[in-house]
C-alpha cells in the first residue's frame, strides 16, 4: 500500500502573491496540535521519486476538519509554488501519520508562554492556542508574529478569535521589520528581547524563572533568538535535561 493517502482541496486563501494557505479534505490524517505532516504532489517525469513531498505544519486544530496549511512560495523550490495553484477538487497527497515535538505536551511547567514565530511559522501556533490544553496549562500566552511588511500578517481573524475567546490570559504582539506599520513593533525578535520592549509590549517579564518560549520560523531568528534568551539564563529544553526553549526551524 503507498504511503501517501489522498486528500482533496476544499478552499484555498492568498494573502499576498506568495503567502497562500490550502485547506485539504482527508479525514484519515491525524495529528497532535504543533505537529507537522507532509503534502506531496507527483514528481515531474523522469524523476526517480514517485512524488515530491515537503513538511507543513497543521494550522488547523486536531479536531476541526478539514486539515489547514499555511505557506509562502519559494519560486525555485519544486513543490510550494505548485501547491499554490490548486484549486477546489483537486487531489493533494499527504503521509497519514504526523510527526514532530513542538507541542504542548512535550513542554515543561510553566506559568507564561511566549510563542515566538516569523512567517509562515505562525501556523502551529494557530493549531496550539485553538486546542483547550495550553490555556488550562499557562496563566498567560503571549503570540508574536513577526514579517517584513504589514500585509503578511495574516489570520487576523483567527487571532482575534483567540483572543475573544481568551480574555485576560492571551497578548498578541504584531513586529513588522521592513517598513513602519501601525500597531506594530518595529525590527526583529532578538532585539526586541534584548532592548526590553517585547516585554514591556506584553506586560510579563520573559525570565526563566517563569517562562517557556516556543520559537518557530526562519532557523537564523531561531538561533539568535535562542543567544538572547540564553543571556537570561534560558536554554533549550530536552526531554532529558529540561530547560526553557522549545524550537522548530523550516529550513
Ligand atoms: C518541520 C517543518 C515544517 C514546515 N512547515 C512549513 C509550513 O507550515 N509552511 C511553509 O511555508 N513551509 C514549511 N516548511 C518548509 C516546507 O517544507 C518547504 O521547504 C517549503 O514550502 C518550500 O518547498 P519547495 O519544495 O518549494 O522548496 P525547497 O526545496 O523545500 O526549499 C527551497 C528553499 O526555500 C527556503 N524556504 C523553505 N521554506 C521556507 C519558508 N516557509 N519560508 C521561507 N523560506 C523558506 C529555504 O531557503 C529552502 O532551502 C516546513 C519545513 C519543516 C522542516
Ligand atoms: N517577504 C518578501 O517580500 C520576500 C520577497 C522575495 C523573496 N522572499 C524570500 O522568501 C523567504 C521567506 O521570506 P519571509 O519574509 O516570509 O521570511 P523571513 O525572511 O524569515 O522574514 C520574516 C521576519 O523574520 C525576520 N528575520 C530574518 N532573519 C532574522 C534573524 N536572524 N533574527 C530575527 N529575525 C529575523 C525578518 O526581519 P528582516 O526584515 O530584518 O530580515 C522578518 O521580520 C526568504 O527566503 C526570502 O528570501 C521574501
Amino acid at each position: 500500500m503507498s504511503k501517501w493517502v489522498q486528500g482533496t482541496v476544499v478552499g484555498r486563501r492568498r494573502w499576498t502573491d506568495r503567502l497562500h494557505s490550502l485547506q485539504v479534505a482527508a479525514p484519515e490524517v491525524t495529528f497532535v496540535a504543533g505537529q507537522f505532516g507532509r503534502l506531496a504532489l507527483p514528481a515531474p517525469p523522469g524523476s526517480k521519486e514517485e512524488m515530491v513531498g515537503r513538511p507543513y505544519s497543521f494550522v488547523n486544530a486536531p479536531d476541526s476538519a478539514p486539515h489547514e496549511f499555511y505557506f509562502v512560495t519559494v519560486p525555485e523550490g519544486p513543490l510550494s509554488p505548485r501547491l499554490a495553484t490548486l484549486v477546489p477538487g483537486e487531489p493533494v497527497w499527504l503521509l497519514r501519520t504526523a510527526n514532530g515535538f513542538f507541542s504542548v505536551g512535550e513542554l515543561p511547567e510553566a506559568e507564561l508562554l511566549w510563542c515566538l514565530s516569523t512567517g509562515t511559522g505562525l501556523g502551529p501556533f494557530l493549531s496550539i492556542l485553538r486546542t483547550p490544553e495550553p490555556w488550562a496549562r499557562f496563566r498567560r500566552i503571549v503570540l508574536v508574529h513577526a514579517v517584513r511588511h504589514g500585509d503578511e500578517l495574516s489570520y487576523g481573524d483567527v487571532i482575534a478569535g483567540i483572543a475573544a475567546a481568551r480574555p485576560g490570559a492571551f497578548t498578541f504582539v504584531p513586529m513588522v521589520s521592513r517598513e513602519p506599520h501601525p500597531g506594530a513593533l518595529a525590527g526583529r525578535i532578538p532585539d526586541a528581547i534584548r532592548e526590553g520592549r517585547l516585554e514591556f509590549r506584553a506586560g510579563l517579564a520573559l525570565a526563566a524563572e517563569t517562562s517557556h518560549v516556543m520559537l518557530c520560523g526562519n532557523p537564523a531568528m531561531v538561533d539568535d533568538t535562542q543567544k538572547a534568551l540564553a543571556e537570561r539564563g534560558m536554554r533549550r529544553h530536552r526531554r532529558r535535561e529540561p530547560g526553557h526553549v522549545t524550537v522548530e526551524t523550516y529550513w
